[in-house]
């Protein structure tokens, strides 16, 4: 059985060989975005800690916004006790669009001690946040342990999620989801913040200060793609197009059998909820769903997966909210376990 175990994760952790991508001291490609103070770069300025305490959390923000990139960092998360607490590495164009903005999604759940991380992986594509597409899922190692590479792939033809090297959700740009796939450019976000009212058990378990506060490293951080000047809302789509050829020519771009069928094995292991299988929530299947057999066999009689249908509390101040993430979050489970 341990070695049963430790072959499957061999095969997961080395898929596919490291990326060749090049990092970016913090101060050239990012700025800190809120709760200054709890934002501290090391000494030779590659990597950054975000905190959390009881007066506020943190975050940063790429200077440039992006159409289209490969947004990617090694994160390690805070340990023991996090329930309550979202760590959350995402682009979005909420600031400049707030009506019809943009969004991809890297979210970290905190939990309770001796409960390990959970994250799920969203998108929206203009404004579209009352079609949540969320996926959840655990991890084959403990993300507080150490730094492992968590990347988002958004070209204008496809969107990847990775954990190291390993795909674990790709979206094929398809016709029918219109303005639903991300179109307009984006910035980098990486914040960590008290998400009490939905994160842990659907609110159940909220932060508890007395174990702050939580630390999130971050480092190796690494964007490519098109930059765009920030105010620039639309784009010289011509000057984006070599840069585009370029992403797509890149090694996270080109999904292999091999690339193909552990992204299947993560599914199968790690996946416990997928928007694509929760056919209360959506009768007709999304149009970019893919729908795996044995995917649809796991999650068809699930019966713990299920959503509370309320609008996760938007944080009264504005600023704040702003500063955070400026989406509501529609999921809300019963039970996380
Ligand atoms: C890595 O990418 C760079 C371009 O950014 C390229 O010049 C170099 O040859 C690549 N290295 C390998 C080992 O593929
Ligand atoms: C985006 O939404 C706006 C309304 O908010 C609409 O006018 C526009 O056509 C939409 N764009 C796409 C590409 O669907
Ligand atoms: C876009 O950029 C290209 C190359 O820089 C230029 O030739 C073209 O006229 C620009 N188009 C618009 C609409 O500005």
């Amino acid at each position: 059985m341990a070695l049963l175990f430790f072959s499957f994760c061999w095969f997961i952790a080395f898929a596919t060989a490291t990326f060749n991508v090049t990092t970016l001291p913090f101060d050239e490609g990012y700025n800190p975005l809120f709760g200054d103070g709890n934002l501290v770069r090391s000494p030779d300025g590659h990597s950054v800690r975000l905190l959390l305490d009881v007066y506020t959390g943190s975050g940063f923000i790429s200077s440039s916004m992006y159409r289209h990139g490969f947004f990617s960092a090694k994160i390690k998360l805070p340990s023991d006790y996090t329930a309550g607490i979202v760590v959350a590495f995402y682009t979005s164009n909420g600031d400049v669009f707030e009506k019809s903005h943009d969004e991809l999604d890297i979210e970290f759940l905190g939990n309770i001690e001796g409960k390990p991380w959970r994250f799920q992986t969203n998108m929206y594509g203009n404004g579209s946040t009352n079609r949540g597409r969320e996926e959840r899922y655990s991890l084959w190692f403990d993300p507080s342990k150490e730094f492992h590479r968590y990347s988002i792939l958004w070209t204008p033809n496809n969107i990847i999620f990775y954990v190291d090297e390993v795909p674990i959700r790709e979206v094929v740009r398809n016709d029918k989801m219109g303005g639903d796939y991300p179109s307009k450019p984006m910035s980098l976000y990486a914040t960590i913040w008290d998400a009490s009212s939905w994160a842990t058990n659907g609110g159940k378990n909220k932060v508890n200060y007395e174990y702050a506060p939580f630390t999130s490293d971050f480092k190796d951080l690494v964007l490519e793609g098109c930059p765009t000047g920030p105010i620039q809302k639309f784009p010289n789509t011509t000057t984006c197009a070599e840069t585009d050829a370029w992403l797509e020519s890149r090694d996270y771009a080109i999904m292999t059998s091999k690339s193909r069928s552990a992204m299947r094995r993560f599914r199968q292991r790690y996946m416990y909820y997928s928007y694509c299988y929760d056919t209360v929530r959506y009768p007709i299947t999304p149009p970019e769903c893919v729908i795996d057999p044995t995917e649809k066999q796991r999650f068809r009689d699930s019966g713990r997966l299920r959503f509370g249908g309320s609008h996760r509390k938007q944080m009264s101040n504005a600023r704040r909210k702003r500063k955070s993430r400026p989406t509501s979050n529609v999921f809300t489970e019963q039970n996380d376990m």
